[in-house]
């Protein structure tokens, strides 16, 4: 098989500068000119027909939740792009705009063409300065160029105005609706749906929310088409209805025990065996996988014996063999043999519990509670039944069982359920030992 040419990360590969005159001299903007020479229904179209999905965590096709806008819609209409890159371990996007902004900002100006959006917000994490500054560079030289503004590139009536928002510095602010409201000048509670943003977002508007990688696909679609899109990737399996294929490259994050934590381009579908052993370098210390975070810690973990997973939509997920809540962000975190997974649990549960936003009782109790029981089994206090009690509290949370208004309280509920479940064992025997350990810090690339 031919060696795959990454896409997303190619110029950053050769080290190409940022800059706009660089960008244009690799070809950048000509799926712009090719976007505009098209009618925003047929982007859109295009789009669909990619079967891209959206790559900020949820997986929802892109295309499809363009066409959610409600038609005819007198506007104004808003894109706001996720860049708030939350979930630990991930850190593809800040990559993506600090190395190569243009060509995430093609990506917001064709996508602003699809839908009709006159304003597109940037909501970058508060942390991230030198990604914030490349943004503003690009999109000062976008303006100077043509490219931003009115009658962009001189097609009459395609006006678009960029601004960033700085984050502010709390895990839900990546929760689309919680984006919103802290876009808005709010606190980030996230907001009950329907509505969906689409039909009313930012400022009560219609609004389109999609993540930085999201957009720099699109941006490659528009130049390549939807068919070589989908020439990569897993496609959908005909036998199961649930697996609606995963299309394109991706970028996989790969840290923790790892010899090299990298980001990573690759097919979707790759194994984690893959990621692990060719690209970060293999276990750290000469040691053996323990567990292995599929794609941010709200997804829970494979172990070692499901190494040979593939990380793309279909082959994760609550009705799969592994049953881990989905690919996620596809940011992987090795936990090595050594590594206690109360520690582990532990360091996760502290992470949910401060993030939990509080609006809700069973997300803000519940994190609390399982926090408080970890706590308890690490200091050598716990009890028999405090693992059923974990796997309980971990099931009755969240938006799945329909307690919740947000998708963190699943997030924080996956893992404990999935560590007691996966390593009931090591728990089991943690607890009649009665030991206690320090909590390790898990190594995290941000
Ligand atoms: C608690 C929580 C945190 C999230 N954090 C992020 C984030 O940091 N970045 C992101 O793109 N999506 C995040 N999401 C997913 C967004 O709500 C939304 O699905 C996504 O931005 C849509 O873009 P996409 O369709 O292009 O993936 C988060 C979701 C939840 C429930
Ligand atoms: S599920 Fe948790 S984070 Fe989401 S809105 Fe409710 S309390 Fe807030």
């Amino acid at each position: 098989m031919a060696e795959f040419e990454p896409v997303l990360l190619r110029r950053i590969l050769k080290n190409a500068s940022p800059s706009l005159e660089a960008y244009r001299a690799d070809g950048g903007y000509r799926a712009l000119d090719k976007a505009l020479a098209m009618s925003p229904a047929d982007v859109t179209k295009a789009v669909v027909d990619s079967k891209l999905r959206g790559r900020g965590g949820a997986g929802f096709p892109c295309g499809v939740k363009w066409t959610f806008l409600p038609k005819d819609h007198p506007g104004p209409i808003y894109l706001c792009v996720n860049a708030d890159e939350s979930e630990p371990c991930t850190f593809n996007n800040r990559i993506l705009m600090h190395q190569d902004p243009h060509q995430v900002l093609e990506g917001m100006i064709i996508a602003s063409y699809a839908i009709r959006a006159q304003v597109a917000y940037l909501y970058i994490r508060y942390e991230y300065g030198d990604a914030t500054r490349a943004m503003q560079q690009a999109i000062d030289e976008a303006y100077a160029a043509g490219l931003l503004g009115k009658n962009i590139l001189g097609k009459q009536g395609f006006d678009l105005d960029v601004y960033i928002h700085r984050g502010a510095g709390a895990y839900i602010c990546g929760e689309e609706t919680g984006l919103i409201e802290s876009l808005e000048g709010k606190r980030a509670w996230p907001r009950i749906k329907p509505p969906f943003p689409a039909v009313e977002g930012a400022f009560r508007k219609p609004t389109i929310v999609n993540n930085i990688e999201t957009l720099a696909c699109v941006t490659h679609i528009l130049d390549r088409g939807p068919e070589w899109f989908k020439s990569m990737g897993t496609p959908a399996d005909p036998a199961n209805p649930r697996d609606a294929g995963s299309y394109g490259p991706k970028l996989y994050c790969i840290s923790g025990h790892v010899n090299k934590p990298c980001c990573v381009e690759l097919p979707l579908g790759v194994t984690a065996r893959e990621l692990i052993d060719k690209h970060g370098g293999g276990v750290w210390k000469g040691r053996k996988a323990k567990a292995i975070v599929p794609g941010g810690i709200s997804m829970g973990f494979l172990t070692a014996d499901e190494i040979d997973t593939k990380l793309d939509f279909g082959s994760l997920g609550p009705f799969t063999k592994n049953g881990c809540l989905g690919l996620g962000t596809a940011a992987v975190t090795v936990i090595d043999e050594e590594t206690s997974m109360v520690d582990v649990l532990y360091n996760i549960c502290r992470f949910f519990e401060h993030e939990s936003c509080g609006q809700c009782t069973p997300c803000r109790e519940g994190t609390g509670w399982m926090l408080k029981i970890v706590d308890r089994i690490r200091k050598g206090l716990g009890r028999a039944e405090d693992l059923n009690i974990l796997e309980e509290v971990g099931h009755q949370i969240g938006i799945m069982p329909g307690t919740t208004i947000c998708g963190l309280a699943d997030g924080a509920g996956w893992p404990v359920k999935q560590a007691i479940r996966k390593f009931r064992a090591e728990f089991e025997s943690y607890i009649k030992s009665g030991k206690k350990t320090h909590t390790l810090q898990l190594v995290a690339a941000h």
